[in-house]
């Protein structure tokens, strides 16, 4: 029988990317595809010093009451809208999460989705694999210059900043809407409203808190330009999928590209699917080697900050400690 603290590891991840914690906790881990926290990893909550979970895990009260030996709890991710962030700050449990180390990634596929929707990459592809392409066709395939067209960036945190970053690198305009003035970089902030009247193609960089939750919904897709395309690597329920389903349907807006939906995953039968203007892939903003190990040694380093009594190097509810 060990002697050392039991840390919840919800999924199995690669022995590598956590070695730190070789030999400083007794990891109870859960199957690979965990879709939610696997039955036998329930029973050993009343003992648990440290949960290390991901972001498709729900943190709620029913939970932390069934854990009231835990100190700390570590999302492999920057997001953390599973956890019930004021709970466990009343229960004294610091909470990490893994900003930084994703920001190029995600930016990366926020491109990669941009240009996708841009010249109708999903179409085209299919048409060529299917046979219905006959010849170089003059008027086929059309889609939409990235060079002075304008990118409204909603919420300008490190990763709207790295979009910008690449946006401008392609002959973008580039405005924003975020809750505080950034002059720093010399871009135009714009209302919510002016900034979807106004863009060619609008990028949704916030996190998922009530105040965001529909932020995207029939109203503001209403007020996008009919050539518009929206791209979305942030939350999925930031956008109203049903909304957005009738927007690309009846040729609202132009087109979109989703990392992120709502439901997640979106069962096969979801009509988004069924849209040729619509791109949808799986959640894989941070999906590069590099950046998933990062994501998991710095996951490892807030869970064993919180185990040895330390503070957590990324805390997303640091007045914790005022306590
Ligand atoms: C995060 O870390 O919040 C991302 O969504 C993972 O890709």
């Amino acid at each position: 029988m060990s002697d050392l603290q039991v840390v919840i590891l919800t999924h199995t991840l690669p022995e590598t990317w956590i070695a730190s914690l070789q030999g400083k906790c007794q990891l109870a881990t859960g199957p690979l595809d965990a879709t939610f926290l696997a039955p036998e990893l329930e029973a050993r909550l009343p003992e648990a010093e440290g949960l290390f979970c991901l972001l498709t895990i729900p943190v709620r009260e029913a939970l932390l009451e069934k854990a009231p030996r835990l100190r700390v709890i570590s999302n492999m991710a920057v997001g953390y809208d599973n956890i019930d962030v004021a709970t466990c700050t009343q229960r004294g449990i610091p909470v990490g999460n893994t900003p930084g180390v994703l920001t190029e990634g995600t930016a990366d596929l926020t491109m990669a989705l941009l240009l996708s929707v841009a010249r109708n990459l999903p179409a085209a592809s299919q048409d060529a694999r299917e046979g219905r392409w006959k010849t170089w066709s003059p008027a086929g395939w059309l889609g939409a210059d990235l060079n002075g067209a304008t990118l409204g960036i909603i919420g300008m945190g490190k990763i709207g900043q790295a979009v910008a970053q690449r946006a401008r690198g392609f002959g973008m305009r580039i405005v924003y809407t975020d809750e505080v003035e950034r002059p720093t970089l010399k871009l135009e902030r714009l209302s919510l409203d002016e900034l979807l009247q106004t863009s060619d193609f609008v990028s949704l960089h916030v996190p998922l808190t009530p105040q965001t939750r529909h932020l995207i919904d029939e109203k503001t897709l209403g007020m996008m330009k009919r050539t518009a395309r929206l791209i979305n690597a942030a939350r999925g329920p930031i956008v109203d999928s049903l909304a957005l389903y009738q927007a690309l349907k009846n040729g609202q807006i132009a087109g979109a590209g989703l990392d992120v939906t709502d439901p997640e995953p979106l069962p096969p039968d979801h009509p988004l699917y069924s849209l040729p203007n619509c791109l949808i892939v799986p959640h894989i903003g941070s999906a590069t080697m590099n950046t998933r190990r990062q994501m998991a040694e710095l996951a490892c380093e807030n869970l064993l900050a919180g185990l040895e009594n330390r503070r957590l190097p990324n805390c997303v509810n640091p007045e914790v400690y005022k306590a």
